[in-house]
């Protein structure tokens, strides 16, 4: 067992003394290195004589002087190896201290951020004043925004070329924020400083002189106001198992703790399998005294109060702050495959210790990390990054980047190859951790009138047909026909929709992953207590998870029928019976299905009506048939 790091601490102390990480993007000609220069000048973090020295060197060849020179000269001694190591270099204002991280080259940058080899805290987004955002300017903050870097200040650069103009500021200033927002980026630690590099305006010291007008931080103020990053201890709990080992009759169970920290008499969870148990002892070899308490990247063995079995690769966390369950994420990747990965792929993706078979459900977008453009083509090259999403069979605890770094990430291996990095977003998806039951001292009652005496009474069996679909698809319309037809012949028949719920009995309830899983849970149960009264239910709900759908089936699974009420997107579109596709495209709703939201359609389903093609009545036709083959009694 690995001890090492193992120690004794009372009370873990939060460490904030960790330099602030920042890497400097823009467009290539809109002053860059120059800014970078004058930044490590005006806050005096560079070597005694440097600029002296290139100062000198300029006057020789006959040149003018310029800042970028500077860092060409500290380029070119890192290549020799000799003195500073530009790809980290430290500078410091008097509120803490900076890591300036290199981006060398887009490709090199983005693998080291999504491995985790160098982690950028925040950025600072160059952006010239006359030429204003560039392509290369969007695609930079694109970048920064799928690596999850949301502190950005935004430096408008050269003002002196446009005469130091207020009005033209604002321009620049307006169309990056509203790219930004666009994006998703959170505006609340963006900053627009007006500067101008090469004179150090705004860099360090303010350029009250010509940009009177502006009121706000420096650069370097601005810096200074930023976020510090989270530190693995200040984070909830994640232990990821690396073995249990057997001593005697005593399990131990060891681990490295990626962050935050545990205690003697904690109450564990242990992610995906969902047990609990409190630590007993906490075990290490050559140390004498008892340890109470462990903390993030240090090493632990522990034993439990209860023998429960648990394994390697689960997630180990204190009940009050679990990692996510989900069988579905969105990876953003860096692929290094030798052939280009596709949908449909299987590979297997390792998480901290836990590994997933995985499949590549979609593609969803492919940026090429030479010019950062992004195409919707269905295959990733080599090299290249991808939005992907990726589906395993089973429950994988996981957290999604921007909140836990260290079990946010994966890597993809292929024949014990690693073939891809990524980190893992969950916009869209739901955490599908359920809460159990909460109450103790319950009993279940029978009834007692078995429900093939009901399905007799009735005439028919009991069941659910539960249609799924985009909104538009025909799903309601069909489920409202289908009933009071049904009920014309004599079934007990009773349309659960969507909307209608939504008025009562899941009025708390917005369209949010979360709050949709909620939905079809409610309406699942609703519908099986249904069914077991003996009725024929047809649903009308999106219920866009797989997994929901799946939970449902399980409520009743032998009466659960799903139908697929299947109309593409393009048709829900144009149809638009509530006009809220309309609204959706103009951004006035967000989260709306197939629009801004995903949408998951059934593999196998009992039966799919195809309503973009055939009319209402062709589909009705269908149902009508599908319940008189399934839902007639007959009693053997
Ligand atoms: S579900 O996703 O939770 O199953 P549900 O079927 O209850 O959705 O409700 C869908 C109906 O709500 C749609 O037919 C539409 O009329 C309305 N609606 C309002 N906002 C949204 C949204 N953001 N996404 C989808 N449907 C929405």
């Amino acid at each position: 067992m690995d001890t090492m790091g193992m120690s004794k601490v009372a009370e873990p102390a939060i460490q904030t003394t960790q330099p602030l990480k920042i890497v400097i993007v823009g467009h290539v000609d809109h002053g860059k290195s120059t800014l970078v220069g004058r930044l490590f000048h005006d806050t005096g973090s560079l070597p005694d004589g440097r600029v002296e020295a290139v100062r000198a060197m300029s006057e020789k060849r006959g040149m003018p002087f310029e800042w970028a020179f500077l860092l060409d000269a500290l380029q070119a001694e890192r290549d020799q190896g000799i003195t500073i190591d530009i790809s980290q270099i430290f500078f410091r204002t008097d509120v803490r201290h900076y890591v300036l991280i290199d981006a060398p080259g887009h490709r090199e940058f983005v693998k080291n951020m999504i491995t985790g080899a160098a982690q950028a805290d925040a950025a600072v987004l160059v952006v010239d004043a006359k030429d204003g955002m560039q392509e290369q300017t969007r695609r930079h903050a694109y970048l920064l925004h799928l690596l999850g870097i949301h502190q950005i200040v935004v430096a408008i650069n050269k003002m002196d070329s446009v005469e130091y103009s207020e009005a033209r500021f604002q321009e620049v200033g307006t169309a990056v924020r509203a790219y930004l927002a666009d994006l998703g980026i959170d505006l609340q630690h963006t900053f627009m400083i007006p500067v101008v590099a090469r004179d150090g305006e705004n860099i360090v010291a303010s350029g009250e002189k010509h940009l009177p007008w502006y009121t706000g931080p420096t650069l370097a103020g601005a810096l200074d106001l930023l976020q510090p990053p989270v530190t693995s201890l200040e984070l909830p709990l994640r232990m990821p198992v690396q073995d249990v080992y057997k001593f005697d009759d005593r399990r131990i169970i060891a681990g490295r703790i990626e962050s935050g920290h545990l205690r003697k008499g904690d109450t564990l969870l242990f992610s995906p399998s969902n047990k609990k148990a409190r630590i007993a002892s906490i075990e290490a070899w050559n140390v004498k005294e008892s340890i109470m308490a462990v903390r993030a990247g240090e090493s632990v063995g522990f034993t439990l109060d209860e023998q429960i079995f648990v394994e390697r690769g689960e997630i180990c966390s204190l009940t009050s702050n679990p990692p996510m369950l989900s069988n579905v994420f969105r990876g953003r990747i860096f692929w290094l495959g030798r052939e280009p990965l596709v949908p449909g792929a299987r590979l297997k993706m390792k998480l901290c210790t836990g590994e997933y078979q995985v499949e590549v459900e979609k593609i969803e977008k492919v940026i090429d990390t030479q010019d950062l453009g992004s195409n919707e083509q269905n295959h990733v090259e080599r090299n290249a990054i991808a939005e992907v999403v990726l589906r395993s069979r089973r429950m994988m605890a996981l957290d999604p980047f921007d909140q836990n770094m260290y079990t946010g990430r994966f890597v993809l291996v292929e024949d014990y190859e690693i073939v891809g990095g990524g980190l893992i977003n969950m916009d869209g998806y739901a955490d599908q951790r359920l809460q159990g039951i909460k109450s103790q001292n319950i009993f279940r009652v029978e009834h007692r009138v078995p429900i093939e005496e009901r399905w007799k009474a009735n005439g028919h069996k009991g069941g659910i047909l539960w249609m799924t679909g985009l909104s538009g698809a025909g799903k309601s319309t069909l489920a409202f026909s289908l009933e009071q037809h049904l009920f014309r012949k004599g079934y007990l028949v009773y349309v659960l929709d969507g909307d209608n719920v939504r008025h009562g009995l899941c009025s708390d309830l917005g369209f949010s992953p979360q709050d949709r899983v909620e939905n079809i849970r409610r309406v699942g149960h609703a519908a099986g207590l249904f069914a077991r009264a003996g009725f024929l239910v047809l649903t009308a709900f999106i219920s866009p998870y797989r997994a929901d759908r799946d939970r449902v089936r399980a409520i009743a699974p032998d009466v659960f029928h799903e139908v697929h009420i299947d109309a593409d997107l393009s048709t829900c579109e144009t149809r638009d019976p509530k006009g809220l596709y309309k609204k959706a495209r103009k951004g006035e709703i967000h989260e709306f299905t197939g629009v801004s939201a995903p949408y998951e359609p059934p593999s196998q389903p009992e039966l799919r009506i195809d309503s973009g093609r055939h009319s209402i009545e062709e589909c009705l036709a269908q149902l009508d048939a599908y319940v008189s083959d399934n839902f007639v009694f007959t009693r053997h």
